[in-house]
């Protein structure tokens, strides 16, 4: 237990002040962690090479303060939520949902890169995220996508569920077109111009990610 002076308690009392010294954040420094979120787990998938191009360019921004982490999804062996499982994959289950769980609570904010299926997200983000509430509550989220539209039907879908479990999701989306974004709808070869966006989401998620760090 701490040895608090009478004198101490006394003038905290008067004054509000705390005269012991206190580990503080360094002034200026954020010291957040942004997780770069890879949402499909298709073979093959195309989220790859554009988690990438989006992890780059954020190290690239050279952000004081804030560290960025590639995620990917496939990664984490999950099951359906609340499928029966045999006595052998439930324990591996477990313990991948564990580590989802604990990897995205790790996080103060997040890009999600969403594939499009259907106008919406892909099954298995969707999935993914349902195992999830507290350890995103009081964050906030980017988006990144492709697709005919970018992936805009999906990123609207995922402003619906992330709102369920109280993200807050920035404007800014960062869109890439299969069509001209990548050859033959695999190789991908963004044009230059999505720096604008990819800028904008970025200052924005920062933004909101601080803000919201102060109320958690
Ligand atoms: C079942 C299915 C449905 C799809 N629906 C859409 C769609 O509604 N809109 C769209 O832009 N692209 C759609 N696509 C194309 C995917 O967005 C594209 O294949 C993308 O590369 C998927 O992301 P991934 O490669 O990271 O898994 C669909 C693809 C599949 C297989």
């Amino acid at each position: 237990m701490r040895n608090t002076s009478f004198i101490s308690r006394i003038s905290n009392a008067l004054f509000g002040g705390n005269t012991q010294t206190q580990p503080t954040e360094e002034k200026g420094k954020l010291n957040m962690k942004i997780g770069i979120i890879s949402g499909s787990v298709r073979e093959g998938r195309n989220s790859a090479a554009v988690t990438e191009w989006i992890h780059d360019f954020a190290v690239k921004r050279n952000d004081e303060g804030v560290e960025y982490e590639m995620v990917a999804l496939a990664d984490y062996d999950l099951p359906l939520l609340g499928s029966k499982l045999s006595a052998e994959r439930q324990a591996e289950a477990g313990a991948a949902i564990q580590a989802w769980s604990a990897k995205i609570a790790s996080f103060d904010g997040y890009i999600f890169v969403t594939p499009e299926y259907n106008h919406a997200v892909g099954g298995a983000l969707k999935n993914a995220l349902d195992f999830l509430k507290p350890e995103v509550a009081d964050k906030a989220a980017g988006f990144v996508g492709y697709g005919s539209l970018g992936g805009a039907r999906a990123h609207e879908n995922m402003r619906v569920i992330l709102g369920e479990l109280s993200v807050a999701t920035v404007h800014t989306t960062v869109n890439f077109s299969l069509m001209t974004d990548f050859e033959n709808m695999s190789n991908f070869v963004p044009n230059d111009y999505h720096a604008g966006n990819a800028t904008a989401m970025f200052d924005e998620v920062i933004k909101w990610s601080g803000a919201l760090k102060t109320i958690r």
